[in-house]
């Protein structure tokens, strides 16, 4: 299934009650910054025990003695380079978080990087693989590594993120919208094999314009404060990481409907 606006409206609206996430596990990848880093403050505060996932430890540093000094479950860090890591790195994860946690109840697929903006016929090879790997590979072994402990979980939720170039291709941007067009293909085949499989929800949100690093460099011209910081889009996130989103799969969603 692709964009279904309605219900994008009524998620995008979704007022999350206090504690809607206590006792769940949930690991954030690109936890450092931008909406990851809102995202992982936002589910912590609704009592959620985060896994905070990205590449600068300082950033992740920084969110963890957040989450800490607010009173809030104490989180966990795990310092990875998605381009770079190894499919030995994916399941050392993996069984670290099966001895720690035994479980994993949500997992928020958000890391990214933009790469190059230019026509497809001068797009450098590097650059290209370079955003391939980080963008669809990672999240593809992260999801295959990290499905098991999913499936323990009694309603387990996994958020990929998309973008509108990632619905309908736009000049000039490069890998990045062709790695958001396989990550909608990733969600919608792992809908479709867990639909009736498992309480298992695999969805799509796609942020909308928000006030991040990614943005600034997409748009160099644009004043950051025309933007909605990454903390006014939540809503979303809350809906399909709790309980009141059951039975919601397959969709790929507005954070900011127009
Ligand atoms: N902002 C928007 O307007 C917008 C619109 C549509 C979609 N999105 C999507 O929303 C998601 C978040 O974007 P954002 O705007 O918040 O971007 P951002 O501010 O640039 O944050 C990206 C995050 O990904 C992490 N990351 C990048 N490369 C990594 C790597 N190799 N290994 C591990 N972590 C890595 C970064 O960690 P470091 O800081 O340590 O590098 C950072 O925490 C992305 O999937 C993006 O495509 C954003």
């Amino acid at each position: 299934m692709h964009t279904d606006q309605a219900s994008s409206y009524q998620a995008a609206s979704y007022q999350a009650p206090g504690g809607l996430l206590q006792g769940r596990i949930i690991l954030v990848t690109g936890a450092g910054d931008g909406i990851g880093k809102a995202a992982a403050l936002g589910f912590a505060r609704l009592g959620a025990t985060l896994i905070l996932l990205g590449k600068t430890v300082e950033k992740l540093e920084q969110v963890y003695d957040q989450i800490e000094q607010e009173g809030c479950p104490q989180p966990a860090i795990i310092p990875l380079n998605l381009e770079t890591a190894t499919v030995a790195d994916y399941q050392k994860i993996a069984s670290t978080l099966e001895q720690e946690f035994g479980r994993l109840d949500g997992l928020l697929l958000n890391a990214a990087i933009l790469g190059d903006m230019r026509p497809l016929e001068f797009f450098p090879m590097d650059t290209f693989e370079k955003v391939m790997k980080v963008n669809v590979n990672a999240q593809f072994l992260l999801v295959r590594t990290l499905m098991p402990l999913l499936r323990l979980s009694e309603q387990g939720s996994i958020i990929f993120t998309t973008s509108s170039v990632g619905r309908q291709g736009r000049a000039n941007w490069g890998a990045y919208a062709i790695s958001k067009f396989a990550v909608e293909g990733m969600m919608q085949t792992l809908a479709d094999e867990t639909r009736n499989t498992s309480q298992l929800k695999v969805n799509c949100i796609n942020p909308g314009a928000t006030r991040t690093r990614m943005r600034a460099n997409a748009y160099p011209g644009e004043d950051p404060a025309t933007l909605c910081p990454p903390e006014a889009i939540l809503n979303l996130y809350f809906y399909l990481m709790g309980s009141d989103s059951a039975g919601v799969t397959g969709q790929s969603l507005d954070a900011q409907p127009k």
